[in-house]
């Protein structure tokens, strides 16, 4: 017999047993209706005589993957989830959980609220809910530390990290692990069968042991408050189970729903919302539905030097073979060096096997003869980053590669046009730029040249996804998204060290943004030689009304590139950074060269001037459409350059901010350096029409 409760669940009694299916695509999300459907289906197994016991289960490819994301930013509608997580425990018949795929967040709570839980081998739980600036807000931090203890339920609900079935078994979160998929269901119903009759274990009746370290929270608290750098949620969510040890289950409950529904409004849950969706709808560029990637059997990658290598790995890891092509027999043996060591790295941190490592080096062929690069589908190329040898070698690609081919460059900042120009086939032109390291920065920004066809672009899309990584479109133009933001943040940063800062103010002021590195000290660690070259290769165009700081020219003449030559911006002992006084000396003389009589910088204009440049050129790239969506601005900066994820990206944030207010602020700033400062017409337009950037996002 099939009942249905409404759209979203379906009933149907088996041996005795309901069988509640929420079937809710794509992800079984807890909308009003499945809410609504669980509670009607409780009423249902509570009332029918012919129902012993109930199994809930997903439909689809997962149990059930929370509360319905979309619904936050709404009223909150009745029947609230708390309360029907609460039905399902009340209940006087067995009821399983049987979860495959996933269960999280309202999805884990319902699967808690259960008397029992079976998991498939490889389906996995968690409470993610503070990666969306949330805490779990239906008993989730209530529950969870009565089943497995106070430092475990801690550690999962403020690292938001999943669960797989055996450590979850392990630590009493479930109470058994089906056979199979398959078998899953089967398994389900009969544990719920053998209860029947028998006492029922409410998770919310037992009582919570209490840590076995006496400053369990304190220490905690402080550990987890140095990892969120400025992120709420995670501390939120070690105080609602600190609640739960420290109050009964009623008024632990009242306490987790106080602090869910504070964090559901706040800033940080709407940016973290908008990181989330954002992720989802970076892929999916205005007009590109119909395009279809090309195949990827076999990849090549032009240089093994730090960028080359390390795409070799990042395509070697999503397990494609790669063939890398060197200039000389030395070369290439660097280059099989770095792969090999860049791999070995993942064995010492246990996420590889030697064996592993075996397999994946097996796939790496070495050449130096393009004529290996025949049966390739998608090339990197990764050479010098000069034009003359750049064109060099995309002629022997365009001979070498079979039609059809993808031809890619990773180039940082020359005109993929003018690349593509040296080949008879510019439209399998494409842009892939990595970031460093390039198998562990999320970041590719896939930049399309003029005559760059749709499907090469969907290609570039489809290599991302299967490399694990986000993909943005951009334009070409210097720089592109990125690294055309980073060039205007850096000049802030070097105004500010002559205005009257020192770099340690700097990346003081922007780590406690939540940038995990301030400049300067990102700076020493890339080298401040390449930028130094670029300075002199760029010196004879600049244009000269600008204004030019030439304090980290000073610190290159010495030799002092950053890390790697133990001193930049700072002194590196044993690793260490500490202030390099003799940079202070410097500035102070360079700023005293100028006439410009030093002043300090708050760490709020610090903070206004970086994140004001990144900005308003972001409103100017989108303006010139050079990113489709301010999201895609966002998402480059929150992947490639560590902006905090939960300040959503710089886009996001000037909505929160205010556009007007932002406006008014570059508008001051310009009063002083109206060059530097012109606002973008962009964020004009907007400010008049009484919009904001997530406005073009839809
Ligand atoms: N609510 C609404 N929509 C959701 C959703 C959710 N919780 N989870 C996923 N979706 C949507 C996605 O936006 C996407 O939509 P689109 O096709 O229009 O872009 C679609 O479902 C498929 O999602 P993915 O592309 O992410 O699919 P994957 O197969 O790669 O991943 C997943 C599936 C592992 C379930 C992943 O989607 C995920 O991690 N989802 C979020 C889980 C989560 O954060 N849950 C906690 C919610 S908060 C909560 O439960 C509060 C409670 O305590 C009260
Ligand atoms: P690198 O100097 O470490 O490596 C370049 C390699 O190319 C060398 O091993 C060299 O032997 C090889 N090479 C030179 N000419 C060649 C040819 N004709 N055929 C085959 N191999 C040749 O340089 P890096 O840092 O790896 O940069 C490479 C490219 O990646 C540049 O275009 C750079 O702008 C870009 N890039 C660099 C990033 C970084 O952080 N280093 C980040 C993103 C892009």
């Amino acid at each position: 017999m099939t009942e249905e409760t409404g759209a979203a669940i379906k009933l149907t009694i088996e041996d005795g047993v309901a069988v509640i299916t929420v079937d809710n695509p794509p992800v079984n999300a807890i909308s009003q209706a499945v809410r609504q459907g669980l509670v009607d289906a409780m009423k249902t197994v509570a009332a029918d005589g012919a129902i012993k016991a109930a199994v809930v289960r997903g439909a689809g490819n997962v149990f059930i993957a929370g509360a319905d994301v979309r619904e936050f930013g709404k009223p909150p509608m009745e029947p609230f989830l708390p309360d029907v997580v609460a039905a399902i425990e009340a209940t006087d018949k067995p009821v399983c959980a049987a979860i495959h795929g996933v269960a999280l967040g309202g999805g884990f709570e319902v699967a808690l609220g259960c008397h029992f839980r079976v998991m498939s081998p490889k389906a996995r739980v968690g409470f993610p809910e503070v990666n969306l600036g949330i805490i779990p807000g239906a008993g989730g931090t209530q529950r969870l530390p009565r089943l497995c203890g106070v430092e475990k339920a801690a550690d999962l609900v403020t690292s938001g990290r999943q669960v797989a079935a055996r450590e979850a078994k392990d630590a009493g979160l479930i109470d058994a692990i089906a056979d199979s998929e398959e078998d899953l269901l089967a398994a389900a119903k009969q544990l719920a069968l053998s209860k029947v009759g028998r006492p029922l274990r409410r998770i919310s009746e037992l009582s919570v042991a209490p840590p076995a370290a006496a400053d369990f929270f304190t220490t905690e608290k402080a550990k987890v408050t140095r990892a969120a750098r400025g992120q709420h949620s995670p501390v939120r969510a070690l105080e609602a189970v600190e609640a739960a040890a420290a109050l009964p289950f009623a008024e632990g409950m009242k306490r987790e729903r106080a602090i869910f529904q504070e964090l559901r409004s706040s800033d940080q849950a709407k940016a973290l919302r908008h990181a989330f969706f954002a992720e989802r709808a970076v892929s999916k560029v205005p007009g590109l539905e119909n395009a279809k990637p090309r195949k990827l059997g076999k990849l090549a990658v032009i240089g093994g030097g730090t960028m080359g290598a390390g795409i070799a790995v990042a395509c070697l890891r999503a397990g494609y073979p790669v063939t890398v092509i060197e200039a000389d027999e030395a070369a290439l043996e660097r280059g099989r060096s770095n792969v090999d060591k860049n791999l070995e790295g993942f064995v010492a941190r246990g996420r590889l096997t030697a064996e592993g490592k075996t397999e994946t080096m097996g796939r790496l062929g070495l050449s130096l003869d393009y004529g290996a690069l025949g049966d390739a589908d998608l090339v990197i190329e990764a050479v010098f980053e000069d034009m003359g040898v750049k064109k060099t070698v995309f002629g022997k690609l365009d001979a070498a590669m079979k039609p059809g081919a993808v031809l890619a460059t990773n180039t940082s900042y020359l005109d993929i046009d003018e690349i593509a120009a040296a080949t008879k086939r510019p439209e399998d032109v494409i842009g892939l730029h990595f970031f460093s390291p390039a198998f562990v920065m999320r970041l590719l920004e896939i930049v399309r040249p003029a005559k760059t066809s749709d499907d090469i672009i969907a290609t570039g899309f489809e290599l991302a996804k299967k490399l694990g990584k986000v993909g943005v479109l951009s334009g070409v133009c210097d720089g592109f998204i990125g690294n055309r933001i980073l060039a205007k943040t850096r000049k802030q940063a070097d105004y500010m060290i002559e205005d009257g800062a020192l770099p340690w103010d700097v990346d003081k002021a922007m780590e406690a943004f939540g940038m995990p590195m301030g400049p300067f000290r990102v700076m020493d660690l890339a080298g401040l030689d390449i930028a130094w070259a670029q300075r002199k290769r760029t010196a004879a165009t600049r244009d000269p009304k600008e204004r030019y700081v030439a304090i980290a020219d000073r610190l290159c003449e010495q030799g002092w590139f950053g890390q790697k030559t133990g001193r930049g911006w700072y002194v590196y002992e044993n690793g260490k950074p500490s202030p390099n006084a003799d940079v202070e000396k410097i500035i102070l003389e360079e700023s005293a060269k100028k006439g410009i009589a030093r002043r300090a910088v708050s760490a709020e204009e610090i903070q206004n001037r970086i994140l004001y440049a990144m900005i308003n050129e972001g409103a100017r790239i989108v303006e010139e459409k050079i990113a489709a969506r301010p999201l895609d601005v966002d998402m480059v900066k929150i992947f490639g350059y560590g902006f905090p994820r939960w300040r959503g990206g710089p886009m996001c944030t000037a909505d929160i901010i205010g556009l007007p207010k932002v406006l008014d602020g570059i508008k001051a700033l310009a009063a002083s350096d109206p060059l530097f400062w012109k606002p973008s017409v962009l964020l004009e337009k907007l400010v008049a029409e009484g919009k904001s950037f997530a406005d073009l996002n839809n």
